[in-house]
């Protein structure tokens, strides 16, 4: 639980790295302004969660989703402060649309298992990139506060985790459909997002490809560990597959990749032989269900 790893940015004093020249320093807060955006979204939408799973009583989920707040806003307060210190602004959405786009996704569509989903895209990027941020600005307080958000963040991974297999099995095709579509979604949008904060990342001796190749195989190694698969048959593991990845990665769809790799393509576009994913990624939970709550309430 949080409460047990307390910490704030006051531990933290003097977050900006030393020395760094204006242009530095504006490209770390460009670099930053996606996950400020994340950490805002997260935190409210856990208060909006709270309230759906007081109603159905469930009252461990409401215990954790109120450290899960206490743990984004530490974060969101420690960004503001580096923002107040550098004396610069977040990007705008004028500037970067797509992180509206990401703020709207992580809403939920006014339900608890799409927000539940938006949640473990975003903590496992959150994850790779304060561990970038550790490492890059390693025996610095930045360095020492990202090995922090880090653990945080594991833990919201978790919870996500846990929800999500135990409800996924439950699901219907469609409901299923959606929230890949939600995982989909999500992953081209920060594609997109660091396609326009390349220069800044190159800047900082960050290499934007490796961060998303990274985050991209991550989710894609969650999803099928929860049960989350693609109902594309030319692609059972399906990796990372959006036409950002591609552009980054050089790789190409992992559809496309497979199916120049077989020569054994159906005429309905599956591969002959080819295991359902479905089937195979359904495994029921040794947890039991949760509560059905995904047609309840707005988890924004
Ligand atoms: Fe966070
Ligand atoms: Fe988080």
């Amino acid at each position: 639980m949080g409460s047990k790893v307390n910490w704030t940015s006051l531990d933290y004093p003097g977050l900006l790295p030393e020395g760094w020249d204006r242009a530095a320093l504006l490209s770390l807060t460009r670099l930053l302004s996606p996950v400020y955006l994340g950490e805002q979204s997260a935190m409210l939408g856990a208060n909006r969660a709270i309230t759906v799973f007081s109603a159905e009583n469930e009252m461990s989920y409401v215990v954790y989703l109120a450290t899960f707040m206490n743990d984004e806003a530490r974060h969101l307060e420690a960004l503001t402060r580096l923002y107040e210190g550098a004396g610069l602004e977040p990007a705008s959405i004028r500037e970067l649309p797509d992180m509206l786009r990401y703020h709207h996704r992580m809403r939920g569509s006014g339900n608890i298992i799409s927000w539940v989903t938006g949640i473990l895209v975003s903590d496992i990027f959150a994850r790779h990139f304060y561990r970038l941020l550790s490492q890059v600005y390693e025996e610095t307080p930045l360095g020492e506060m990202s090995t922090k958000v880090i653990v945080d963040e594991g833990r919201h991974q978790a919870f996500a985790v846990h929800y999500l297999t135990a409800a996924l099995p439950h699901l219907d095709e469609d409901e299923h459909r959606f929230l890949w579509d939600v995982k989909e979604d999500l992953l081209a949008i920060v594609g997109r997002l660091g396609v326009a904060l390349d220069e800044d990342a190159r800047r900082l001796g960050i290499d934007g490809k490796e961060l998303f190749e990274g985050f991209a195989e991550d989710v894609d190694r969650h999803c099928r560990k929860v049960g989350l698969t693609s109902r594309c048959r030319l692609c059972p593991a399906n990796g990372a597959s959006t036409p950002e990845w591609s552009e980054l990665t050089g790789k190409g769809c992992a559809c496309d990749l497979l199916a120049a790799e077989s020569g054994d393509v159906a005429a309905d576009g599956g591969t002959a032989g080819t295991p359902s994913p479905v089937r195979e990624g359904n495994t029921a939970s040794p947890a039991g269900p949760p509560s059905d709550l995904r047609t309840r309430g707005d988890a924004s």
